[in-house]
């Protein structure tokens, strides 16, 4: 028994926000510093009120769509977010009332830019247990939540969105190889470390960032992650038609590129219009690349996550 891919939507909030408006809107900031810096040219941005469970619904329609399946075909929901819409229930569970579904298996995962690729591979194996047979997948965020606006180091970086795929239980192979992997003892270089307690925020309920530690860090597991999944799956990196590492920063996606000795032109890139959208970024652009023909069925692509925890993972898949 094997999952496959067989419908992938997307979802992004309201109009694309330029950097020229963010700096309109106050932020000491320019075009030039942030695009020369990181690529972003644009990010979408929820509306108040708009929360991850909302864009995540949107997305998992037309994935579902895509798949030809209703809602109460699903056996397993796992929704991977850090901006859930309450500590409990999980946005999973919200998603699924949203979809009309009763009775699947739904729950979230906690590991930020990475949580995608552990969600699917989470579903992956349960697919392959034998225990599920349709699952959706969903990387859903609204990070404009958690960013710290007079902080512009941070705040020009990110952006909201959601991604969803539909995996099945297949004879044929669809998700060929999977790693994944965390070392807490990086925790303090990418947090939110604030909570709630007796009935007050503590600590500091913000995004906070070293970039530079992140970005070294971000290569070079990136690219160790890639050669692992492809060792599995008994391929070289050469052998990949298609990379779709998570959308953090240009320079990091050309890095990472370059240590995998891949060209640029087989790397999709959506950070310049999404900015970093942390768990979505990944079937965003996924989705984007699938729509617009880029990527063919018999194909082989990387997917790839790296994010606070520090967490790090990859999935091979052909479509
Ligand atoms: N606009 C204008 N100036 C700015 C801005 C801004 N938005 N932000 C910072 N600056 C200024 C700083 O104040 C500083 O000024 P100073 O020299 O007068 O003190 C100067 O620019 C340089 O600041 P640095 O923080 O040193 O800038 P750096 O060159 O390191 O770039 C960046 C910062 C882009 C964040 C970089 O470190 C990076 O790309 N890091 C990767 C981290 C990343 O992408 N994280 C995403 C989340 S993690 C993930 O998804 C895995």
């Amino acid at each position: 028994m094997f999952s496959r891919i067989t419908g992938i939507g997307s979802f992004l909030p309201g109009e694309a926000v330029s950097n020229d408006d963010l700096a309109r809107r106050g932020i000491e900031t320019s075009d030039q510093w942030i695009s020369s810096r990181t690529g972003i040219r644009f990010r979408h941005l929820a509306e108040n009120g708009e929360t991850s469970s909302d864009l995540a619904l949107e997305a998992s329609r037309r994935a579902l769509a895509g798949a030809g399946l209703a809602a109460s075909d699903l056996d397993l929901i796992i929704v991977a977010t850090s901006t859930p819409d309450y500590i409990f229930p999980s946005t999973a569970c919200l998603l699924q009332s949203k979809l009309g579904n009763h009775g699947a298996t739904a729950f979230d995962v906690q590991a930020v830019c990475s949580g995608f690729v552990y969600a699917l591979t989470i579903a992956d194996k349960f697919i392959r247990s034998g225990s599920h047979r349709r699952a959706l997948v969903v990387g859903s965020e609204v990070f404009s939540r958690i960013l710290d606006w007079s902080d512009r180091a941070t705040c020009v970086l990110f952006g909201d969105g959601a991604g969803a795929v539909v995996v099945e239980a297949s004879e044929q192979p669809g998700i060929l190889a999977t790693a994944l992997h965390a070392d807490g003892a990086h925790h303090g270089i990418l947090s939110v470390p604030g909570s709630v307690c007796g009935g007050q925020v503590t600590g500091d309920p913000f995004l906070r960032m070293d970039g530079q530690a992140v970005f070294k860090f971000a290569v070079r597991v990136l690219a160790e992650v890639a050669e692992e999944c492809c060792r599995a799956a008994g391929i070289s990196p050469a052998d990949i038609d298609w990379l779709i590492p998570h959308q953090a920063n240009i320079r990091i996606l050309e890095a990472t590129a370059k240590r995998m000795k891949l060209p640029m032109d087989k790397v999709i890139v959506t950070v310049d219009r999404h900015g970093n959208t942390s768990a979505a970024s990944v079937p965003l652009a996924l989705d984007e690349a699938v729509r617009d023909r880029r990527i063919q069925a018999g194909q082989k692509i990387l997917l790839e996550g790296v994010g606070g925890g520090f967490t790090w993972g990859a999935v091979l898949i052909e479509l």
